[in-house]
């Protein structure tokens, strides 16, 4: 075959997309529930802002990002990560004097050149919500509880909620320069690239997946010993918010997350079942970069799910469709036209129609209307026009009854 889907991309095929549907609706209603409103932002944006705001020296940025230059000359991205284009979005259409609270959620495709493994694509897809405006701990409770509602709706066991406080800007400061000094004895034990971010983002060290390293870190000096009075308060609160909200947590010290926008709190929600892939979503408190954007200084917290490793990490029950769905049986070609018509009527009624275009025999279009699972088969033959009568028939009980065919939308409409 000449061609197929780009290594780390894939199809969702029909059999696949009622699961996805499914997730989405969830999304759409629990989002909704909580007064956050959808916004879409375009697929690809200008490459700065994300080098800008993600950070250069992150992987997303060294390695991973889709970019090219424009025939115009600019620079363009694929979007890796959608907090960047919502943060542009609300600057660009001043989204803050419409309202002191914008809350926001989307949906959308991602595209982060890694290497793909179960969990792990280079198309994926993310839900997730961006609450700018309010520096309180409430709003950390409601962004993560709405994550909670939504996983605990998708029946997602197994799952836990990773917490952590990385300080707000002066307590980075403090933090950086004494894990610098603990790491520094340890520089030629550490990797090429644990090295270079010693450099430039030694936080970034202390999530290391290198075992040697974690032996190292075990006994670095604690972020909690750099929090000001401020960080500490607004951790403990966020904590008790969430307790009181019945929804467990585990402190992780180490949990810095591989993006450079976030302060203060961070978190990830992991699962038991997806092997190395094991973050299902994962957020934090950006209080910094709508100001570092460009826009007025806007305390903001936010988080993004992995929907293909929600997907992987739980068994959704299968919907079954309320109403009775109808395969209307033509096997003239003369009634070619009544019966599109029949259909489309039944159809404005919001019933389920099936119809055959291939012009197979009552046979093959009863077999189908077993495949696809219709309850009843509506049949439209030579006599039946002429008597502006059809057959119904029961495909569950197997039974068959002749109605007239003005009285057909009220046959399966009461
Ligand atoms: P992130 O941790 O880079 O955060 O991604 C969030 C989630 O997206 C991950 O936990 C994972 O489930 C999923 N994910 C990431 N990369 C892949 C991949 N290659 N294949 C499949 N799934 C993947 C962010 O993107 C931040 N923008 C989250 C955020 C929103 N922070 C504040 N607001």
């Amino acid at each position: 075959m000449a061609y197929r889907t780009i290594k780390g991309t894939h199809d969702i095929l029909p059999d696949e997309t009622r699961r996805w549907q499914q997730l989405e609706n969830v999304v759409h209603s629990v989002a909704g529930h909580y007064g956050y409103n959808e916004i879409r932002t375009p697929i690809f944006e200008d490459t700065g802002l994300f080098s800008k705001s993600v950070g250069e020296d992150t992987d997303i940025v060294s390695k991973e990002m889709y970019s090219w230059e424009d025939r115009s000359g600019g620079r363009l991205t694929l979007r890796p990560e959608l907090t960047a284009p919502v943060v542009r979005s609300y600057i660009q259409h001043n989204l803050g004097a419409r309202s002191p609270l914008q809350k926001l959620y989307y949906i959308g495709p991602l595209f982060r050149r890694e290497r793909p493994q179960k969990g792990r694509q280079r198309q994926f897809h993310q839900f997730g919500v961006e609450a700018f405006g309010s520096e309180h701990p409430e709003q950390d409770a409601e962004v993560i509880a709405l994550a909670h509602h939504i996983f605990e709706e998708l029946g997602i066991l197994n799952i836990s909620l990773k917490l952590n406080s990385i300080g707000s800007g002066d307590c980075r400061k403090n933090y950086r320069s004494a894990l610098v000094k603990f790491l520094t004895p340890y520089k030629d034990d550490l990797s090429e690239t644990s090295q270079r971010r010693l450099e430039t983002n030694p936080l970034r060290i202390l999530d290391t997946k290198i075992p040697h390293e974690q032996d190292i870190i075990q006994n670095a000096p604690s972020i909690a010993d750099s929090w000001t009075d401020e960080d500490k308060n607004h951790f403990e609160s966020v904590q008790s918010m969430l307790s009181g909200l019945n929804i467990p947590y585990e402190l992780d010290e180490n949990l810095v997350r591989g993006l450079d926008y976030y302060t203060r709190t961070t978190f990830e929600f992991v699962s038991e079942n997806l092997g190395a892939q094991d973050a299902i979503c994962g957020g934090g408190r950006y209080d910094n970069l709508v100001e570092m954007l460009g826009g007025k200084p806007t305390p903001a917290i936010g988080f993004a799910a992995g929907m293909e490793r929600i997907l992987l990490s739980t068994v959704m029950t299968e919907q079954t469709d309320e109403h009775e769905s109808i395969y209307l049986i033509n096997i003239e070609e003369t009634a070619s036209i009544k019966a599109l018509q029949m259909a489309k009527e039944l159809r404005s009624k919001g019933i389920t129609v099936y119809m055959d275009t291939k012009r197979r025999s009552l046979k093959a279009q009863l077999r189908d209307a077993n495949r696809v699972g219709a309850r009843k088969a509506v049949i439209l033959g030579e006599d039946e026009l002429k008597n502006n009568r059809v057959q119904v028939k029961d495909l569950l009980k197997k039974e068959q009854e002749e109605v007239a065919m003005d009285k057909l939308i009220k046959y399966f409409t009461v």
